[in-house]
């Protein structure tokens, strides 16, 4: 899966939105979250986010692993 990191928080571009196909980037309060269950690793949405916000999980930098579990709690959550 995808991961939507620090750089979102209030920033909610919402570029990433428009190029996922499977639509599985939802609207938080203060950030986009990608599905982890969704998402089809396509990787369309990374290069269009303006503030770099998007990783692929293996390459999300280590200050910002909180946000793989963030995730994960948005939707069970939800
Ligand atoms: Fe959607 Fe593809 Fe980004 Fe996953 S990698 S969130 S499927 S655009
Ligand atoms: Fe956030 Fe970037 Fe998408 S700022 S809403 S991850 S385009």
């Amino acid at each position: 899966t995808y991961v939507i990191a620090q750089p979102c928080v209030d920033v909610k571009d919402r570029s990433c939105i428009d190029e996922c196909p499977v639509d599985c980037i939802y609207e938080g309060r203060r950030a986009l979250y990608i599905h982890p269950d969704e998402c089809v690793d396509c990787g369309a949405c990374e290069p269009v986010c303006p503030v770099e916000a998007i990783f692929f999980e293996a390459d999300l930098p280590a200050h910002w692993q909180d946000y793989r579990q963030s995730a994960v709690h948005f939707f069970e959550a939800a």
